[in-house]
């Protein structure tokens, strides 16, 4: 069903208070029942909506598998934290001599780097974008969800990627990586075409320092503590999909439904 031109609708102020607002979205149309408290929420805007996402998953889920596929159908820039992390150890910088000694002992880097890292980052973001990593704490999101409101594009969709843990250990030992652009490959499931080498670039693949045995079971354990927190406040605002799945040729699938539905073809590559 689709409506031509501007549309009134109902938003929550917030004081509490509903007030119609105008909106020029080009096209609309409803695809949810209007149950909940959240009458935006409960349509699916398309074409023109732009696309603020966030990827969450526990290590190993595929968030960046995922977010390259999302990246290249739908054309927007992805912005990891870990690869930001890892391009900052590789060129050797003060940020990157500290991520060097948490990522390798499984913790995470201090949240007022990060903030101040990915805030930066988006600064220079357009209007689509995707978080692949970030938010990972509550004093994070709350920092993020601050620092978006100030310039009205607050987040829009929260994808939540569910993998069951006995599939992810395998998945991690067999991971090898393009550190300069994040590319992630994968022995059994997407190997390179010539053994440790990037396909685009011709140049080398390296091994992280995070994906042995005992620091990834640092990193799941620190995940599964966090996560529920994370999940809990933004599960309030009605804008969390949760996807499951044992591969992401399985879940991928759901999540272009998902963001065709929410988003239209308006933002395809
Ligand atoms: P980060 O780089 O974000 O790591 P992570 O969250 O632990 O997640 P991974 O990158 O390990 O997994 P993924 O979900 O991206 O999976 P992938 O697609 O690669 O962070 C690293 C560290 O940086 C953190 O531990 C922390 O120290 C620090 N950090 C980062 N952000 C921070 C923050 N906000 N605050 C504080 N510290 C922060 O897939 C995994 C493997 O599976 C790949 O090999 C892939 O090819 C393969 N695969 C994917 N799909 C399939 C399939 N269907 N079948 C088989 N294999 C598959
Ligand atoms: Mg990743």
């Amino acid at each position: 069903m689709h409506f031509i031109k501007n549309y009134r609708i109902l938003t929550k102020q917030p004081g509490g208070w509903f007030k119609p607002i105008h909106v020029p979205f080009t096209r609309m149309s409803l695809s949810r029942s209007f149950h909940g408290s959240n009458f935006v929420n409960s349509l699916s805007v398309k074409d023109g909506l732009p696309m603020r996402l966030l990827l969450l998953g526990s290590p190993g889920s595929g968030k960046g598998t995922q977010s390259s596929r999302i990246q290249k159908k739908f054309n927007i820039p992805v912005i990891s934290s870990g690869d930001i992390l890892r391009q900052n150890i590789a060129r050797g910088t003060k940020i990157g001599e500290i991520a060097a000694k948490e990522i390798e002992r499984g913790a995470y880097v201090p949240d007022d780097i990060m903030i101040e890292l990915i805030t930066k980052e988006l600064q220079n973001k357009q209007q689509n974008w995707l978080l692949d990593g970030f938010p990972r704490t509550i004093n994070q999101a709350v920092a993020l969800d601050d620092r978006l409101a100030m310039t009205d594009r607050s987040l829009n969709l929260i994808i939540n990627l569910s993998v069951p843990e006995e599939v992810i250990l395998q998945r991690i030992m067999d991971r090898w990586v393009h550190v300069p652009s994040g590319r992630v490959y994968n022995l059994s499931y997407n190997p390179p075409k010539i053994n440790g080498i990037d396909d685009i670039t011709g140049e080398q693949l390296t091994k992280r320092s995070d994906d042995n045995p005992e620091t990834f079971k640092i990193r799941l354990q620190k995940h599964k503590a966090l996560t529920e927190l994370l999940l809990e406040y933004y599960a309030k605002r009605n804008i969390l999909v949760t996807f499951c799945g044992r591969t992401s040729d399985e879940i991928y699938p759901q999540i272009e439904r998902e963001l065709l539905k929410r988003f239209g073809s308006g933002n395809l590559g």
